[in-house]
This record gives C-alpha cells, structure tokens and sequence, in this order.
C-alpha cells in the first residue's frame, strides 16, 4: 500500500514533466515534418496517444500548479491536432470535434475535450475548455518585468521556470511573438496598475499625486508604443515573417468546436481594462468585448465586467472640474486656455489619451504589415485565402477595418477637443519625431525577461 502511494506521488509529480518534454522538443519536429508532408498527419495522433494520453495523471491528483502546466502542454497538443486534421479531412473544418475522436485518454478512455475541461477546471482560474490567450502567452511564456528608472514596476509571472517558450513549430518567429505580446501585457499591467487607484470613489483625479500616476503611465504607454514600432522596423529574421504568421502561426488557432473562441491578442485582459478604464467611443464595444468573456479568466471576467460598469475615468475627470464632453467641444480656445490654466492636470490627462490612441495606431500597423496587407497582395495575385483559419480577419472575426474603427475611437477621445491647443506642445510632436526603436532619456523603461 506504501509503495503504491509513493509511485502514485512520482507518478504525478514526473508525468506532467515528461509530457512537457515531448511537447517542447517532439511536437514542433512533428507539425514541421507533417507540414512539409514528410510525415503523414496521423502519425501526430498516434504519437501522442503513445506520448501523452497514456501517460496523464489523474485530474484530482494535479495542485493547480501542476494543472495550470498540463493545460499549456495539452493546448499545444490540441491545436496541432485540430489544425492537421482539419487541413486534411475532407468536411473536417465543418466537424472540428471529430478531430479528438481517436484520443481517449488513460485507461477510463476519458474524450481528451472532456479531460482538458477537468485539467482546466482543476487550475482553479475559470479556464476556457480550449487554448487560451493565459496559456499560451501568459504562463507559456516565462516572468516579465518592467523597470521604470530602475524601480519595478509590474511583474506579469509565468508559471515555467526553464526559460524557454513552447510553440507550434519551434521556429523563433513564434516565440518573438509570444514573448512581444507578453512583453505589451506586461506593460499594460503596469499602466493599470498606476490608473487602477484613481478609479475608486472619489479618488483625486487633478492633483499632483494623479497627475504623476498619469504622466508615469504615459511614458511607459509610448515605451509600448516604441516596443511595437521595433517589432516592425527590425528584419524579419529578427523577429517574425509575415508568411510564417499566416501560413504557420495562425493556422494553429483553428477551431476545437464550430463556436468555440480561438485564443487571440483580442483576449489580452489589460488592453480590455484600459480601455475601459480610459472609455472608448465605439458603439457596441460593451457586447463586443462581453462575446469575448467564456475565453477569459474568472478573475478578468470580473474585473473587466466591473470597470465596464463604472464612468471612464476622463468623463469623472470632467466632472470634477465642473464641465462635460459637449461643452469641451462648444467652448472657444480662450474659454479652453482658461480651462487648461486653471486645471493644468487636463494636459497631463490628454497625454495620456493621446498615447493611448498612438499605441492603437502601432498596433493597428503590426497587424497591417503581418497579415492585411500581405494578404491583400495575395488576393490581387489570385492566390485566394488559407481554408483553415482566413487571413482576412483576426481569430475572433476582427476586421482590418473594425481595428481602424476602434482605434479611430480612441483618437476621438474625450478631451480631443484640447487638440488645436495642445497639439504643438506635448509629447504628441516630440515622440512624432523620434527614430522608432531608440531608447532615448524619456524611454526608462526595461524589460527584463526572468527566470
Ligand atoms: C506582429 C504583431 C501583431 C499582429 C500582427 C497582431 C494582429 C492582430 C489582429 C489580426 C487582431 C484581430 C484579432 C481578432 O480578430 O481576434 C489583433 C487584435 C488585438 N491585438 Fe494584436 N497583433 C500583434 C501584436 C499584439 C501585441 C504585442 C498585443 C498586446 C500587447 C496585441 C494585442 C491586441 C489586442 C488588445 C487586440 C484587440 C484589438 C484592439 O484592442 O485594438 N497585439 N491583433
């Protein structure tokens, strides 16, 4: 009986780890052998019934821990085999579930939906039945934190401590992307974590305390911005080719069930929280980012769902100040230099929203260059769309369109009638003007990848 518990014990302690080996270093060498047709698509199922299915651990015997690792490993091993099935089944993009069919998992011959939706359950994080933006960026990738002059800012953990990053294939190109959209959450974090404080009931929103929170979060909203910008200028072999994003990448995000949400940069909790937290001016936004919900987390459910629920912290900033969004835009420039002279804290605040807009307008580019744009060429070259996963439009159905909307709404900010008198002298001009990927003495900002 003794001897049974302590195998039982290294039997969930090593499995998870050796699941994770096969994960790091076979699969990528599989999806690249099946991709480039060396290796027949069902040799992927077969292997990781031999591999991994036969080899999982009991759910209740998982800390969440170990849980939260299982579940990065199985999304991996889930999306390559939805992917290849679905390329090479005829009526397979039609029946994605039928994918799973051949992978019972252990002895009890558990569906491997049904036993990722225990795995995910048994993490105690409110995790979708799929993969997820959380597995794959934010505990794939390993601890990020951001420096501001040397003091940390925000640290967004992972929950590997190896250093590496999983992805589909092994190919840098992926990782860079995981680590870049890791990099921005991390950043993003930081950026709440200074506004957060100011959206409680009667907080000081023009006082020298908000308006340092304000500046702070400024400058490190345009290290974000600077971050992005690089991402683009740099060669491709340095970060990621655009083919490889549409054709590779991509193609991993397919469907595990007809309406399921695939993972996507759309999911990133804090890029959510702050627009909710700064307002957005689109109609619709509420429902749009609320479809997105069952895919995130328990805890960023909430927290969203309760900053959705209060005023944007511009439109209490003009309540305080005695004025609203309709008469900023009646009042003439003398009665706004008024304005702006007794309340300075309006130009740190318009900053603000205006970096907040510039970091959307960068984003908005990364996905021009890296998927809309290429595609366009191709379906003026006649070269059509993937069938899988379309490049017309992100994961969750955002249009190249929708994303200049959206980041139309942001430049269309609450204080966007400041512009004609601010515009010459903020950050708004100097930044203009910077080389995209310099650190200059305004970008303190340090990314430090640990552990
Ligand atoms: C090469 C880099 C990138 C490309 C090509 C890219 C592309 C895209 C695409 C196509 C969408 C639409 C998604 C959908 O339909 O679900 C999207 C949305 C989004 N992505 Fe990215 N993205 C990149 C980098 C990032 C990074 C680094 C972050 C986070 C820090 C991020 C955060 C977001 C967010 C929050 C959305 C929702 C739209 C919005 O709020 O503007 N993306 N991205």
């Amino acid at each position: 009986m003794g001897t049974d518990e302590t195998s039982a014990e290294v039997m969930v302690r090593m499995v998870p780890e050796q699941v994770g080996d096969w994960v790091l270093d076979e699969l990528p060498r599989l999806n690249e052998a099946i991709l480039r047709d060396q290796a027949p698509p069902g040799r992927l199922v077969t292997e990781v019934r031999e591999h991994v299915l036969d080899r999982l651990p009991e759910i209740t015997q998982l800390t969440p821990g170990q849980a939260q690792r299982l579940l990065v490993h199985l999304g991996f091993v889930g999306a390559s085999v939805a992917r290849h099935y679905q390329e090479r089944t005829p009526g397979g993009v039609e029946h994605p579930e039928q994918a799973f069919a051949g992978m019972p998992v252990g002895d009890a011959g558990i569906p491997f939906r049904g036993y990722f939706a225990g795995v995910a359950e048994q993490t105690g994080t409110g995790h979708y039945g799929r993969d997820s933006y959380a597995s794959l960026v934010r505990w794939n990738v390993g601890t990020i934190q951001v420096l501001l002059r040397g003091e940390m800012v925000a640290e967004l953990p992972g929950i590997f401590d190896d250093g590496r990053i999983r992805s589909y294939t092994g190919t840098p190109g992926e990782e860079r992307f995981f680590l870049l959209v890791k990099q921005g959450e991390a950043i993003e974090l930081a950026v709440n974590g200074l506004l957060e404080p100011l959206a409680v009931d009667h907080a000081d929103l023009i006082g020298e305390s908000a308006r340092h929170r304000v500046r702070e979060a400024t400058v490190l909203l345009g290290a974000m911005r600077r971050l992005f910008l690089d991402f683009a200028n740099r060669p491709s072999d340095q970060t990621m080719a655009a083919e490889m994003f549409m054709d590779v990448f991509r193609q991993f995000a397919a469907h595990w069930t007809p309406d399921d949400i695939p993972p996507s940069g759309a999911l990133d909790p804090e890029a959510l929280k702050r627009d909710f937290l700064l307002g957005i001016a689109e109609p619709g936004y509420d429902q749009q980012a609320r479809r997105l919900f069952p895919a995130l987390l328990e805890r960023e459910r909430e927290e969203i769902g309760e900053l959705m629920s209060a005023p944007a912290l511009p439109l209490r900033l003009l309540t305080a100040i005695g004025t609203d969004e309709t008469d900023l835009r009646l009042s003439d420039d003398g009665d706004l230099r008024r304005l702006i002279a007794h309340h300075p804290a309006l130009i740190d605040w318009y900053r603000l929203l205006t970096m907040h807009a510039r970091v959307s307008g960068a984003h908005l580019m990364l996905s021009k260059k890296f998927l809309f744009k290429p595609q366009r060429q191709r379906d003026q070259d006649g070269l059509g769309d993937r069938r899988l996963v379309s490049n017309r439009a992100g994961t969750t159905g955002m249009t190249e369109t929708f994303l200049e909307r959206i980041t139309r709404a942001r430049q269309r900010h609450v204080l966007a009638a400041l512009r004609p008198l601010l515009i010459g002298e903020t950050a708004e001009s100097t930044l203009d003007s910077e080389v995209p990927c310099g650190r200059g003495a305004a970008a303190p900002v340090v990314l430090e990848l640990a552990g």
